[in-house]
């Protein structure tokens, strides 16, 4: 089906959400790495519409400093007090002129609605040459929403909200889901003549369907195929159930083009992730922001990755990770933390209990236990001994450590940076490295072991080291002349 561009969407997102008792406008609240409006707006850049108009009254400050950052193109219109539906897009045809082509009109808290319901309302709208389209649903508790009206014929003849209809008409299951397409020009004079001569003494945008109609114009009712798409989030405990649905709906499209998904009970995506082929995400693993999963890669149990590249056939196991990029082949954890500026080469390791920042690591490097790598640079074929400490603070700025290619350092190290160790240089285990290594040198900083018989007796009388000291080498006294007795 060809559509022509519709010549705006207009999103109504003024309202405060009385019943999410929060500071934050409703429409901000998130699921799945997207506001609930960045939602309805993405879902509206399906479409293509040559103007997105978005509606802020309540908290319009924090609404328009969001959309600002998330949808920068987006224009706004406000409506300082909520006076209805209709009002709302009053104040955009007052404040941004009339329109004319094709207007579509969403809700700002339906984040499950698909861009594809829009298209295919937008087409169908044009086809038929209507006035006013409504996306109506079939639903199992038509409880609150606006009854979809049929004559005996059956032809769509106008909204009834809930608190305004009779009993018969509470009885429809079929609801007007909020989405709706408009011929502009009608719309833009149609708002004018909305009345509050209703239960909520409210303009609502509804009543334009029997108006337009009543003017002889043609109005029409498209079912949605899918209703769960049109749930409106009006609470947090509606909040959940919609990001569940959405999260299902993401794992579902990652299954379907081909990734593993072992529990999608434990499992979260945001929007933006990508996840490859033959990828395995194991359970309690949450994907977040614009991670990517390359092909083949095995992620979790247990893994938080934010904003994060996993290259093709990586293995990342229990693991935290903001702002990291992991080679081909690589292994994290289990139980590492990689912090932003994390570049981890193909087949590089960051093993257990390693947390690492703005850290950059060569090909086939290894930094396998108990370390921490902070401003650092690791050449190729390196391996940093287990329990180091990369020092990149001296109290006042942050230096950078550079370990070359093929570098074998000791345990129990700690780089004071600035410093650098030469490609295939040595270091030994305990050592403080304050200077340079050049390349293929051994640096060995820890003294030879001294023993101070009898210290703790002297130094810690009336400790329970000095009293195991004590009795040792009783026993040991007591031992020796019986042993130098024995017969040989
Ligand atoms: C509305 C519809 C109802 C439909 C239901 C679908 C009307 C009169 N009723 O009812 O037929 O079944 O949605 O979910 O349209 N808003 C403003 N300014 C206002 C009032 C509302 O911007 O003055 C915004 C709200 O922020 C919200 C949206 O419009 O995003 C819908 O308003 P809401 O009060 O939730 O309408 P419903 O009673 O749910
Ligand atoms: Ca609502």
């Amino acid at each position: 089906m060809s559509v022509s561009r519709p010549a705006a969407v207009i999103v109504l997102a003024a309202g405060e959400g009385t019943r999410m008792k929060s500071r934050l406008p409703k429409v901000l609240h998130e699921m799945c790495g997207r506001s609930m409006l960045g939602h309805v707006l993405a879902a509206a850049e399906e479409v293509a519409p040559q103007r997105v108009v978005v509606v802020v009254g309540h908290g319009r400050e924090q609404v328009g400093a969001h959309l600002a950052e998330a949808a920068p193109k987006a224009e706004t219109a406000v409506q300082a007090e909520q006076k209805g539906t209709g009002h709302a897009v009053r104040m955009v045809i007052e404040q941004l002129g009339p329109v004319s082509g094709t207007v579509v009109l969403v809700y700002g808290d339906t984040p499950l609605l698909r861009g594809r319901t829009l298209t295919d309302l937008v087409a169908g709208h044009e086809e038929a040459g209507n006035a006013v389209t409504v996306l109506s649903a079939r639903v199992p508790d038509p409880h609150g929403y606006g009854r979809i009206v049929r004559d005996a014929e059956g032809a769509f003849t106008g909204i009834v909200e809930h608190a305004d209809a009779a009993p018969e008409q509470l009885a429809v299951d079929e609801i007007n889901s909020g989405m709706y397409a408009f011929d502009g020009a009608l719309l833009s004079e149609v708002v004018h003549r909305l009345s509050t001569d209703n239960a909520k003494g409210e303009e609502y945008i509804t009543d334009a369907v029997a108006i337009l109609r009543g003017d002889g114009h043609r109005v029409g009712a498209a079912l949605a195929r899918d209703w769960v798409e049109i749930q409106g989030v009006n609470d947090r405990v509606q909040l959940a159930q919609a990001r569940r649905l959405l999260n299902d709906r993401l794992l579902e499209d990652a299954m379907r083009a081909g990734a593993t998904i072992v529990d999608p009970a434990t499992t979260w995506l945001d929007a933006g992730v990508s996840i490859g082929r033959d990828a395995v995400i194991e359970p309690q693993t949450q994907l977040q922001g614009a991670t990517s999963v390359g092909e083949d890669a095995h992620v979790g149990p247990g893994t938080v990755l934010r904003d994060t590249v996993v290259g093709a056939g990586a293995v990342v196991s229990n693991t935290v990770a903001h702002g990291a990029r992991i080679g081909a082949g690589a292994l994290v954890g289990p139980f590492s933390y990689l912090r932003p500026g994390t570049v981890l080469g193909d087949r590089a390791k960051a093993g257990t209990f390693v947390e690492m920042k703005n850290a950059v690591v060569g090909e086939g490097s290894k930094v396998p236990h108990l370390t921490y790598v902070g401003d650092a640079e690791i050449g190729r074929g390196s391996n940093i001994g287990a329990s180091s400490v990369f020092v990149n603070y001296d109290g006042v700025g942050k230096h950078r450590t550079t370990i070359g290619d093929h570098v074998r350092t000791g345990s129990d190290n700690t780089f004071v940076a600035p410093v650098e160790v030469g490609d295939g240089a040595y270091t030994g285990a305990g050592t403080v490295v304050r200077e340079n290594v050049p390349p293929g040198s051994l640096a060995v900083s820890a003294g030879g072991q001294r023993v101070i018989e009898g210290w703790v007796e002297r130094k810690r009388p009336g400790t329970a080291a000095a009293e195991a000291a004590r009795a040792a080498r009783e026993d040991a006294a007591a031992e020796l002349p019986e042993m130098s007795n024995k017969p040989e």
